[in-house]
């Protein structure tokens, strides 16, 4: 399963980047308007986080196919041809995927909260599909299962689409899905975060550090 963090807070970023096992950074409209700076200054300073290998995820705003194809264009050429376009999975947004996967053109399909938009969107020839796990769960229906109807969906029909489910607000929501095997997860650095926070933790390496500091002095380490 990739890694990817969801936040465009560089500094933040960063800082997740350099301490956990991370393969991209996602962004949508939103996270990007957190930053209250411009999006391709904020969006280049991610590419150079990631490297050019690194994924990068943007998203269109345009709602009409042809807005999205043109604004799929511009992403590519500032950020790098091999970013990934993330295109809501609307009819319109359906639309741009055919033409997009046409052209090669790496697809994360967003917004999607029904299997079915998954296996469309997979179709039309998008390389990831993001269900959103936490808004699913707050709708009052079950995030987790959705995501892993997805990955069945795409096993079952021998569709070459990963999931990338995003929306977490926990750690129980990344393991559960990571037990599953899906493609790809997406956090927000504050989840990142509690992922392995655990006082039991900290209690044993403290135990450890005054184990060896009695045994060979305080501040003493192994070199
Ligand atoms: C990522 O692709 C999604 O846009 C994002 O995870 C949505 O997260 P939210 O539900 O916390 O806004």
């Amino acid at each position: 399963m990739k890694f990817i963090i969801d936040d465009a807070d560089i500094e933040k970023v960063r800082e997740i980047w350099d301490l956990y096992p991370c393969d991209g950074v996602t962004t949508n409209p939103s996270i990007l308007a957190k930053s209250g700076r411009n999006p391709y200054e904020v969006l280049t300073e991610l590419r150079e986080i990631v490297g050019k290998d690194g994924e990068l995820h943007v998203q269109v705003v345009s709602k009409d196919a042809e807005g999205m194809v043109k604004e799929a264009a511009v992403i590519r050429e500032r950020l790098g041809e091999n970013t990934f376009v993330k295109i809501p999975t609307t009819p319109q947004g359906l639309k741009a995927m055919k033409i997009l996967s046409a052209q090669g053109v790496n697809i994360t399909a967003t917004a999607i909260y029904t299997p079915m938009q998954g296996f469309l969107a997979a179709k039309a020839g998008a390389k990831y599909a993001a269900p959103y796990v936490n808004r699913i769960d707050n709708m009052g229906y079950d995030g987790i299962k959705t995501a892993m109807d997805i990955h069945d969906i795409f096993e079952n029909n021998g569709l070459n689409t990963e999931v990338l489910a995003a929306s977490f607000k926990n750690s129980q929501q990344v393991l559960e899905l990571t037990k599953y095997g899906i493609g790809a997860a997406t956090v927000g650095t504050a989840v990142i975060e509690g992922l392995i926070k655990n006082a039991a933790i900290t209690s044993a390496i403290d135990a450890f550090v005054d184990d060896f500091a009695g045994l060979v002095g305080e501040g003493k380490t192994m070199m």
